[in-house]
């Protein structure tokens, strides 16, 4: 496991998937790539890390590549309408040189003023022309990368057009197929925290056929193991950090920055542990008294088990731990059926939860 500087921070490990990208980035285009997991899992790191170190050499990268790359974070976007949508990715650039590129930058598309003016207008269809700069890039030999973080945002967002509203998500999602598996001039990679936005696309036999999906989630045992050891965690407190912390690399940087600072560390991880449950107790009283009793049930078998079995739920009961997912505090997996904490400290707040309401416990 290597740990080394990132951005003036420490990454820790991810080789397997960086190698995964790399190697994916390396094959012709053939599927749309979707990366999901729990939030704060380290999605958006590694494939900014994978941009930066493997894609693009650091200098002169809009020469020296072989990979011509477009990173979209909708996340920092404050998208309202389609309109603001272009807004903040396209801009109006008139050279058609290498050099348009060192001007335009990774999380910017450039396309010619009048261009973008008939796309604003609606005279030509934004996705035709997309693909038309796009085919102009690979033709020059270039490899065209697409990456769109945090796509969940395009969700409620409209075209007008002479024919009525359209979906914008919809659109962007059948030239994502277009792109890929048609046309094969570009790869692209979409990442979301949002499970119940996988879970749409992953039951929807179109999207299924035409995607691969992949988790990023949380350090194993084995590498948290491996990188305690590393810093010097003595191994009985290796044990009771895992216990807590699992493997969220955030929550581990913040207790090395307490332990550091001279905290304790059991009185750390408990009171990450009472935040948990706090933040969970808060969201439950919102509830009425059967979804409470729900929720109780999946506390135990999470407690017990380490997961609740999703198959063959209830649709409402579906519905309900969706809202959960949405809120953060539990991750629901649509791919393996499974619903864990959304990181091993909200199963300590859970197993809290259970002490504090013996009386509703089924079992
Ligand atoms: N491999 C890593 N090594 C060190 N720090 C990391 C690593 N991966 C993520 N982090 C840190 O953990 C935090 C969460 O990471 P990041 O934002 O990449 O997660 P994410 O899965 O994209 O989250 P979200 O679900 O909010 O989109 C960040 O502060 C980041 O710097
Ligand atoms: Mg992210």
């Amino acid at each position: 496991m290597r740990i080394e500087t990132y951005r003036g921070a420490p990454f820790v490990d991810r080789e397997e998937e960086i190698e995964f990208f790399v190697d994916w980035f390396n094959d012709v285009p053939q599927r749309v790539l979707f990366v999901y997991g729990p939030k704060s899992s380290g999605k958006t790191t590694v494939i900014e890390y994978v941009i930066e170190k493997k894609l693009l050499p650091e200098k002169e990268w809009w020469q020296k590549s072989k990979y011509w790359v477009k990173y979209l974070n909708l996340r920092e976007a404050l998208i309202a309408s389609y309109n603001s949508f272009l807004d903040t990715f396209f801009i109006a650039d008139e050279g058609d040189d290498v050099e348009r590129e060192a001007r335009v930058g990774v999380n910017l598309i450039g396309l010619k003023a009048e261009v973008l003016e008939r796309v604003k207008k609606k005279q030509e269809n934004l996705f035709k022309i997309f693909i038309k700069e796009i085919k102009k890039i690979a033709d020059s030999g270039k490899k065209p990368i697409l990456i769109i973080d945090e796509i969940q945002k395009l969700r409620d967002i409209y075209i007008q057009n002479g024919n009525g509203e359209r979906e914008l998500l919809k659109e962007f999602l059948n030239f994502c197929i277009r792109l890929t598996k048609e046309t094969h001039l570009s790869h692209v990679v979409i990442l979301t925290s949002n499970t119940v936005f996988i879970e749409r696309i992953y039951n929807d036999a179109k999207m299924k056929l035409t995607s691969e999906f992949m988790k990023i989630g949380h350090l194993t045992k084995e590498k948290v193991e491996e990188w305690l050891f590393k810093e010097g965690v003595k191994s009985e407190d290796i044990e009771l950090v895992w216990e807590y912390l699992g493997g969220a690399i955030p929550l581990i940087l913040k207790m090395f920055s307490k332990l550091r600072k001279g905290k304790d560390l059991k009185e750390f991880l408990e009171r990450e542990k009472w935040l948990a449950y706090t933040e969970i107790n808060e969201f439950l009283a919102g509830f009425d008294d059967e979804d409470i009793k729900f929720f109780i049930k999946v506390s135990e078998e999470i407690v017990k088990n380490g997961y609740f079995n999703i198959e063959g739920i209830k649709e409402s009961e579906r519905k309900f731990l969706q809202k959960w997912a949405e809120k953060e505090i539990l991750f629901y997996d649509p791919l393996e059926l499974k619903v864990t904490g959304n990181s091993r400290i909200y199963e300590k707040g859970l197993e809290l939860l259970l002490e504090r309401r013996p009386f509703e416990r089924v079992f």
